[in-house]
């Protein structure tokens, strides 16, 4: 199964995306995760795509495509993977289609969660991300057992620089010029899946394992 979740900022991709991975046994690919984590290790891509991320602006398509296109190179993810935030623009998604027809492969279904942009700021400034793991919390809507601890690895949470409300406004625009043409896309190739987001964490996931159960 090679699926990809996408939607806007604070739409749920990554808490969703912790669930399914494990449930359908996906490797789980993250480009958000992937360029924090290159900076985290202080790489020159690392700290060239943070000087985009802070300020809530895309990392170039060259960039981001050549890091995708390594990773889906490695042996756990040639199988089945779960692809979380990219593509992001009409041209990562066409350079994705040839990297997987180069590979004798392609994406089988694209979940794309629904959030109102009025819950969108609530959700982001509120977020807390484990800095060894990645796992996402909530301080009012899913709040560690232990605050400023994570749950699953006992990593310090923190607050990630682009939930600043400047930063959320402008990923949101870009999302609405970049991102949502991609719905278009995706529907037009019968792979789109339409998810509501505005409700609690398992509903989403029941009606996203509901999509993925369909798909085997
Ligand atoms: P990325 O890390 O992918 O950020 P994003 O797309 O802006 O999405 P988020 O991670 O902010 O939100 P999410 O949908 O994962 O929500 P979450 O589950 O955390 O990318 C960051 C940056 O990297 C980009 O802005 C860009 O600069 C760069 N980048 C990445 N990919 C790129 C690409 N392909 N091309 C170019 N640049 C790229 O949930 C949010 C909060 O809400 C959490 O606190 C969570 O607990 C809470 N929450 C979630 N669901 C619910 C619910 N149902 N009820 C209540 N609270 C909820
Ligand atoms: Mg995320």
């Amino acid at each position: 199964m090679k699926i990809l979740i996408m939607g806007p900022p604070g739409a749920g991709k990554g808490s969703q995306s912790e669930r399914v991975v494990r449930d359908f046994e996906l490797t789980n690919i993250s480009t958000g995760d992937m360029f924090r984590e290159a900076y985290q290790q202080k790489t020159p891509l690392g700290i060239e795509a943070m000087r985009s991320i802070e300020s809530g602006h895309l990392v170039s398509d060259d960039l981001t495509n050549a890091m995708v296109k390594e990773r889906l190179h490695q042996p756990d993810a040639t199988r089945c993977f779960l692809l979380d935030g990219y593509p992001r623009t009409v041209g990562q998604a066409s350079a994705l289609d040839t990297m997987l027809e180069g590979m004798n492969s392609k994406l089988h279904a694209v979940i794309k969660i629904i959030v109102p942009h009025s819950r969108i700021i609530d959700r982001m400034s509120g977020r807390r991300v484990c800095e060894s793991c990645a796992a996402t919390y909530h301080i009012k809507f899913r709040a560690p057992k232990v605050e400023g601890v994570c749950d699953a690895c006992q990593g310090t949470l923190y607050q990630r620089n682009d939930d600043k409300e400047d930063s959320v406004m402008n990923r949101l625009r870009i999302y609405e010029t970049k991102t949502r043409p991609l719905t278009h896309y995706y529907m037009e190739r019968g792979i789109l899946h339409k998810v509501n987001g505005d409700q609690s964490f398992d509903a989403v996931y029941a009606e996203i394992y509901a999509v993925l159960k369909g798909l085997e």
